[in-house]
């Protein structure tokens, strides 16, 4: 480890550990044993880490794992906002500390020339209909590496940026505390519009495998809610689950 001393925000009690099954499920224990909001869990390696739509998420040590539990007072409908809080504060945060252009995919991937550099997996619990109770923002970064099984990934360092995990830690749990605060005060629409800015190609075709089936169209952008929003010869589609991939065109077409 670097001799990099990671400062926190006021608010944020930050718990280390050197190697663990998922940070997501640390911090799910610890959200239902009732710990304060701003508890965050981050281990230099993960054994058994967890991806979106049940995939795993590779987690060998030099990349970021860290789960950030949170009590927002919102409903559970309004939970996956803070996804997209945290997607922007990491875009910005890489951005700041690197100079590299980050973009984003919905929900929430981080790409660096189109290649996957960073993934948000959030899990939440409410046990009554207006109320969330806890969200989990689990957060993976590839720092020095990233799998080479898989195509169309990359890692800060394949991109020349030479930065230690901890810098990056601080550098985020600052960015995303403070952003927190704001959607917290303002509401979502300042961090939708900041979403749309980084996550470009509106209007370009898309494609959205969804739990059944699968919609194709022009992408607009998000909703006030955070839905996706694509353009479909049937009339705008809002689409609250799923996975975008662009759709590629023969060049002569
Ligand atoms: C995705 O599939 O894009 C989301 C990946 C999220 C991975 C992070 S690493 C820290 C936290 N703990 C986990 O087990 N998963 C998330």
């Amino acid at each position: 480890m670097s001799d990099f001393f990671v400062e926190t925000p006021t608010d944020c009690n930050l718990l280390f550990y050197k190697s663990v099954e998922s940070t997501n499920e640390v911090a799910k224990k610890l959200a239902v044993s009732g710990v304060d909001s701003g508890t965050v869990v981050w281990a230099k390696e993960q054994l058994s880490g967890k991806g979106r739509h049940g995939r795993s998420w590779s987690s060998p040590p030099g990349n970021l794992y860290v789960s950030i539990i949170q009590r927002p007072n919102c409903k559970p409908s309004e939970g996956s906002q803070i996804g997209f809080v945290a997607s922007v504060s990491l875009v910005e945060t890489i951005n700041s500390l690197t100079g590299i252009k980050v973009t984003l995919k919905w929900p929430n991937d981080l790409l660096i020339n189109e290649k996957k550099v960073a993934g948000i997996l959030l899990e939440s619990s409410s046990s009554d209909s207006d109320k969330l109770d806890w969200v989990i923002i689990g957060v993976g970064l590839n720092v020095l590496s990233c799998p080479k099984h898989i195509k169309d990934t990359t890692c800060l360092n394949t991109e020349g940026a030479r930065l230690s995990v901890e810098e990056l830690l601080q550098g985020f749990l600052m960015k995303l505390y403070s952003k927190i605060s704001e959607w917290d005060e303002q509401g979502f629409e300042i961090i939708r519009q900041k979403w749309m800015i980084y996550a470009p190609i509106q209007g370009s075709e898309t494609r959205v495998r969804l739990p059944v089936g699968e919609v194709t169209g022009k992408y607009c952008g998000l909703d006030c809610s955070g839905n996706l929003l694509i353009e479909t010869k049937n009339g705008i589609k809002s689409i609250e689950t799923g996975e975008v991939f662009p759709v590629v065109t023969n060049y002569n077409e």
